[in-house]
């Protein structure tokens, strides 16, 4: 027989979640800790992450996700972790040609690269324990591309291709590895991106969902609580799109 659900699914659990100090992170941080975990912020934005853990009974740290030794020194302190949240991550809006290879390496590095820093620091520790969540934030880009932002797509297509590899890895070690593929949601990202561009890819952007509308931060961390509940153990390897159908069939 299953067990109900309980109000605090994820009591007794701590959470590392990445890029926790804006946007879709911070409303993961605040789900997960509403759920019952102890969060761990990690951001390179210290003092918006330490308002947020004084509101969540969370801890904060000041993190580069690119830097694997760092990341290692943030588990190693506050670890181990039983469930993994990578939401750190930055945009640029530009077509391919008008990019240089240092703006390449950057969003491979803090979209792509940070998902193996952190991955590679926790699985050791899942791994002892048995048990695992990891959910990495992708985006609807890194399944359909991205007119305007090809290496994003290309690391966000990158993330998934490994969260899977890590599903596969780790299926029968009680470790889920999943992906939430976000549509447009309202957050400072995007806002950035229409400050830049106009509000014609925010047209754009809604009129590519089937909702014909933006998404909340709240509904990604939705669909996060439930791939970090105990609940959510058959599930793993799969793209959860949260984009208002954007992703639908894809
Ligand atoms: N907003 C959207 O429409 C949208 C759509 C699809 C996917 N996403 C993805 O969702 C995630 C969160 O995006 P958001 O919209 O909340 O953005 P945001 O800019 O509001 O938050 C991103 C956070 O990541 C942190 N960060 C950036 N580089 C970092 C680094 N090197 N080390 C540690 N922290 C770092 C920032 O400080 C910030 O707090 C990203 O991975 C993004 O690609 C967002």
């Amino acid at each position: 027989m299953v067990a109900p659900a309980s109000s605090v699914p994820l009591a007794g659990r701590r959470a590392l979640v990445t890029g926790g100090a804006s946007g879709i992170g911070a409303a993961i941080c605040a789900r997960l800790a509403a759920d019952g975990a102890s969060v761990v912020i990690a951001d390179l934005q210290l003092e918006t992450a330490a308002r947020l853990a004084a509101d969540t009974d969370g801890v904060a740290v000041r993190l580069d996700v690119t830097d694997f030794d760092a990341v290692a020194a943030v588990v190693q302190a506050h670890g181990p972790f039983d469930v993994l949240v990578n939401s750190a991550g930055v945009d640029q809006h530009a077509f391919f040609t008008q990019t240089t290879p240092a703006d390449w390496r950057r969003l491979l590095a803090v979209n792509l690269e940070s998902v193996l820093n952190t991955t590679h620091a926790v699985l050791g520790g899942m791994q002892a324990a048995g048990y695992g969540r990891i959910i990495n934030i992708a985006s609807e880009a890194g399944r359909l591309g991205s007119r305007g932002g090809s290496v994003y797509a290309a690391a966000k297509g990158g993330v998934i291709a490994f969260t899977r590899s890590i599903a596969r890895e780790n299926g029968r070690k009680g470790i889920t590895a999943n992906v939430v593929a976000p549509g447009p949601i309202d957050t400072p990202l995007l806002r950035q991106a229409v400050a830049q561009e106009g509000d014609k890819i925010m047209t754009a952007m809604t009129g590519a969902t089937l909702a014909g509308r933006l998404g909340t931060s709240d509904e990604v961390a939705a669909a996060v609580a439930f791939l970090a509940s105990e609940g959510a153990g058959y599930v793993t390897g799969e793209v959860l799109g949260v984009s208002g159908g954007m992703g639908c069939g894809a």
